[in-house]
């Protein structure tokens, strides 16, 4: 099979390697990680992002921890590890669904250290690998969706780089491809931390899949002008009714989408749904720093990392993370375990009342 970028790359019971996402399109730089502190500031710090993908790191957080050499009580180490990695971030459920299954293997086992210690490395490693079959049959459902020529707008970047190596959004788009089918791709720069032209142009031009490069701002124009066949994106947490957050800036463009008369496709994994949330209202939106609004930075022609400044200094500036996108305007929702439509309290009881297919 064809192999795409990887965020991460796992040294067993060694290192986990990060590509290093705030320096990416112009540096290739693997950060190595050799505890869970490690972990928790690559998430915090952004050097990988994207909800499946700081699940899967997370998990291997957990694992390299318990495999460190401490006098200490194990299990109690773990659980302190995984309180660290559950602070990082607050909007992807992924995350803190990746912890609560390491902490079952935790709570489950009475026996010696060295075996626990295994136990959690092969769980990371099946939460790895079960998230890369996941995003190929969300590529699989999602792929029938598109015609067999379409111009398909993306915000953010659901790909490869966010996952464990195929993507969620930009995974339907490669299975498409994969299928035959002759796909165009647009893709948001994502103001204010531009993952939709550092890491979705990257990733899109590394596979030959077609891709123009627009500002947010743009994508109004676009639609009047009739150049959009879809909308598929990702999502951080999705609620019991289908409100789902993604990427700030997402809810302009299903706002536009519905407008034009568009379908708004959001695709991701059954884990990214949270059962707990009875609707968008209940999912906390990350806020980060408003440094990240008046400065940009990333890597230059040179390699070196470079930040400048476009704001008056000390002016007030806001930086929530994630929107929420109501149900009413997602026409479905693509899991792994099939596709959701209205009325979503409905389809997506039934999907998550599905055991996983084998
Ligand atoms: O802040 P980020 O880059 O972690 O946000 C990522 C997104 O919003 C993605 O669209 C989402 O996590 C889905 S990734 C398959």
């Amino acid at each position: 099979m064809h192999s795409h970028v990887k965020p991460l790359e796992w040294k067993a019971g060694e290192a986990l390697l990060l590509l290093d996402q705030r320096i990416l399109p112009h540096q290739e730089v693997w950060v190595t990680c050799r505890n869970a502190q490690d972990v928790a500031t690559a998430i915090r710090d952004m050097v990988v992002r994207g909800a499946p993908a700081i699940g899967v790191s997370a998990a291997f957080g957990v694992a390299l921890e318990s495999s460190l050499p401490s006098a200490g009580d194990l299990h109690s180490r773990v659980r302190t590890a995984a309180e660290l990695l559950r602070s990082t971030r607050p909007t992807a459920v992924n995350l803190h669904w990746a912890l609560d299954r390491m902490l079952r293997v935790v709570d489950s086992h009475a026996g010696e250290s060295a075996a626990l210690s295994k136990k959690l490395a092969a769980e990371a490693e099946a939460i790895h690998a079960e998230d890369l079959a996941a995003n190929h049959r969300i590529g699989q459902y999602g792929a029938e969706l598109l015609s067999q020529r379409a111009t398909v707008l993306t915000h953010c970047n659901a790909g490869a780089l966010a996952t464990s190596g195929y993507g969620t959004a930009l995974g339907v788009i490669r299975a498409a491809c994969e299928a035959g089918k002759t796909i165009s791709v647009f893709a948001d720069e994502t103001r204010p931390f531009l993952q939709g032209s550092r890491l979705t142009a990257w990733e899109l031009q590394k596979d030959g899949i077609d891709v123009t490069l627009i500002t947010d701002s743009m994508a109004g124009h676009f639609f009047q002008k009739k150049q959009f066949d879809a909308v598929i994106v990702g999502a951080d947490r999705i609620a019991r009714n289908g409100d789902a957050a993604n990427k700030i800036g997402t809810y302009t463009v299903a706002v536009l989408a519905h407008t034009h008369g568009i379908p708004f496709y959001v695709a991701a994994p059954i884990t990214t749904i949270d059962a707990a949330c009875a609707s968008g209202a209940d999912i906390p939106i990350e806020e980060r720093s408003s440094g990240e609004v008046t400065h940009a930075s990333g890597s230059g022609e040179d390699g070196q990392l470079h930040t400048i400044s476009f704001a008056p200094a000390g002016v007030e500036a806001r930086h929530p993370a994630f929107d929420v996108t109501p149900a009413s305007l997602i026409t479905a929702i693509i899991t792994d375990r099939g596709v959701a439509r209205a009325p979503y309290d409905e389809s997506i009881a039934a999907l998550l009342a599905t055991s996983e297919p084998r």
